[in-house]
């Protein structure tokens, strides 16, 4: 497992660092690539491959949408974690962007990383119809605006030091990082054109997914160490955040995880042996310590 995610971690990595290199110089490219690089568990990326293969689609295509993804994930860390955000001055280990480089430059890197993520999907290195791009594009922005990152980090600060419901939370935790897997999963059925139905119910599993790894996250904040996570842990208890663990309790948490994977086996389980690496995918997520 660790030895695949590791794999994809570096084409990704390879291809956005010739992809940056190809373009013309600018002052924002190094806290850009500070964003980046080295860069995270690239799980997002993993998804898109698990899901691709089950529908066949080449792998190239797909490190190339996982970088577009890893482009958005990287901008969405640096702005969480500006002083108006989490606040928080570690980010993979080392000094969060704004911490190294100073506020407005961080602000202005995150920007540049989200469009970033809008060149690749256009651009002619990657071997789709303009139909499929723009189709693929509308459903990245979507789940980054609005209704997907942008709109869960909102609701994720206004809930702080409040009591919120279950479904409440779980509506955050599925804006803030469940669309972004959405995305992954929708993508390979939007480029193998399939029917919008099919597409609804990939759009629900990388939901519950991506609240799956949120769950695992907030998990992690609650018992991990800042050596092994790369972040500071215990944040999410001072800063008052609304997560499943302040509602539930730290086992029933767990619980609720199993469960939730138990409910997307299910739903995957007629891909038969195809959706193997996906299950595999599913239990790392939620027994990672990082
Ligand atoms: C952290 O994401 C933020 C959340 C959405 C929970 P990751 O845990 O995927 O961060 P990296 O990319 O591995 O650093
Ligand atoms: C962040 O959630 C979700 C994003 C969309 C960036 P968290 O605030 O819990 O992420 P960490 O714990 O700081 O990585
Ligand atoms: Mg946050
Ligand atoms: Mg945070
Ligand atoms: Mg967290």
């Amino acid at each position: 497992m660790q030895k695949k995610i590791n794999k994809i971690a570096k084409d990704t990595s390879f291809f956005l660092k010739r992809f940056i290199k190809k373009q013309k110089k600018s002052e924002l490219i190094i806290p850009m690539k500070y964003g980046l690089f080295p860069g995270g568990k690239k799980i997002r990326s993993k998804i898109l491959i698990d899901i691709g293969s089950i529908f066949k689609i080449d792998y190239k295509s797909l490190i190339i949408l996982g970088a577009a993804v890893e482009c958005i994930h990287a901008y969405s860390l640096i702005h969480d974690d500006l002083p108006c955000m989490d606040n928080d001055s570690i980010r993979r280990g080392k000094p969060s962007a704004h911490i190294k480089f100073g506020e407005s430059t961080a602000v202005l890197a995150g920007n540049s990383l989200l469009t970033m993520a809008f060149e690749i999907l256009s651009h002619k290195d990657l071997n789709l119809s303009e139909k499929i791009k723009i189709k693929l594009i509308n459903k990245i922005s979507e789940s980054s605006g609005h209704l997907g990152i942008a709109g869960g980090q909102y609701l994720d600060l206004s809930f702080e030091h409040k009591k919120i419901s279950k479904k409440r939370i779980v509506e955050m935790e599925i804006k803030k990082t469940g669309k972004l897997f959405s995305f992954c999963c929708v993508a390979p059925l939007i480029i193998k054109k399939k029917p919008k139905k099919e597409i609804d119910k990939f759009e629900n599993i990388g939901a519950d997914i991506g609240l799956l790894f949120q769950v695992a996250d907030d998990l992690i904040d609650n018992k991990g160490s800042l050596l092994v996570a790369g972040k500071k842990t215990g944040k999410d208890k001072i800063k008052g955040k609304a997560t499943l663990i302040s509602l539930l309790g730290y086992k029933n948490t767990i619980k609720y995880g199993n469960k939730l994977i138990l409910k997307i086996n299910n739903k995957i389980k007629k891909y038969g042996s195809r959706s193997k690496n996906l299950s595999e995918t599913l239990e790392y997520i939620l027994n990672r310590n990082k």
